[in-house]
């Protein structure tokens, strides 16, 4: 039966849908614009966009699995759609925080898909990932114009998840039996400072990056572009506070998938032209 990877633009579902496709599953591909995403020559693509109901029927006909990202408008309309459609489980992509009651917008929007999902009757995994790895592209226009990573916590301390290692887990919920009703809570293999991932960045494009400590100011300015002023206190508490108290790294990864999740070096070999890697 078809696996629907929703959101077919993402980091995260571009590699689910590439190891889906190696390991011979059918694949439907879904998203906004589906011609935008991108996907590997002869998979199906459909639109769906998940907070319009309308689109829900025709990309689940014939689905036996759904990929979902946690889009909060019309979470509880797909899902009612998915067990309509005979659904059999949904993998959900959550987060770390993931509280309904949350003041935390992000934490309440994950709490609420995995509430959704829950109540939907149809069997479910959630994947509980910490940081991204792909959170520190925000570096890449500096690190290819001028070789420098700018941020005010060099020695933050995370241990960032590579977006295939979370597809790779999603990839084994969707195809093996007994990942119905499991949370699995991803991070990268080690923690590490935000001082050495600019050195590792610097390792795989082949020149020097160096380490600039932003004013905080600064840092609040561009993290305001993005998001609510609530998000990014929120953001920053938690980047400071992981200087002495940094989130534990999990072994799920390996446990899951049988291989050890990949550390940010070889997140930032594998995103080196991202980071202007042969440029020059
Ligand atoms: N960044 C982190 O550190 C972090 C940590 C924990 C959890 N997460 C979760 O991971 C997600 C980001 O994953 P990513 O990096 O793979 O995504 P991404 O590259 O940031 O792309 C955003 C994704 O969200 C999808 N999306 C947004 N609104 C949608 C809608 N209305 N209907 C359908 N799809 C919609 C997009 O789908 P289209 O193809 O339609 O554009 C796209 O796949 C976050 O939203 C969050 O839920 C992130």
């Amino acid at each position: 039966m078809t696996i629907l990877v929703t959101g077919a633009r993402g980091h995260v579902a571009r590699s689910l849908v590439r190891q889906l496709l190696a390991a011979g599953q059918p694949i439907r591909a879904a998203g906004r614009d589906p011609g935008a995403a991108r996907v590997p020559a002869g998979v199906e693509t459909t639109h769906c966009d998940l907070a319009d109901p309308g689109t829900f029927d025709q990309a689940l006909a014939g689905v036996g699995k759904v990929f979902l990202y946690a889009e909060p408008r019309g979470v509880d309309d797909f899902v009612a759609a998915a067990a309509s459609a005979g659904v059999e489980h949904i993998v959900l992509l959550s987060a770390l925080l993931h509280d309904p009651a949350s003041a935390d917008a992000i934490s309440r929007m994950h709490g609420d898909a995995e509430r959704a999902v829950t109540r939907s009757g149809v069997a479910w995994t959630f994947l509980r990932p910490g940081g991204f790895a792909t959170n520190t592209l925000q570096w890449a226009p500096s690190v290819r114009a001028e070789g420098v990573v700018r941020d005010p916590f060099p020695e933050s301390r995370s241990a960032p998840v590579h977006e295939a290692d979370i597809a790779a887990v999603a990839v084994r919920a969707l195809t093996e039996p007994g990942h119905e009703g499991a949370a699995y809570t991803l991070t990268g293999p080690e923690l590490v400072t935000r001082r050495r991932q600019a050195e590792l960045i610097g390792d795989a494009v082949g020149r020097p990056v160096r380490f600039d400590v932003q004013d905080l100011e600064h840092y609040r300015a561009e993290l305001s572009a993005w998001t609510t002023p609530q998000v990014a206190e929120a953001v920053i508490r938690e980047t400071a506070a992981a200087v002495d108290r940094p989130a534990p790294p999990t072994d799920t990864v390996a446990k899951v998938t049988g291989r050890p999740a990949r550390t940010y070096g070889e997140w930032a070999r594998d995103h080196a032209a991202d980071f202007g890697a042969g440029a020059l």
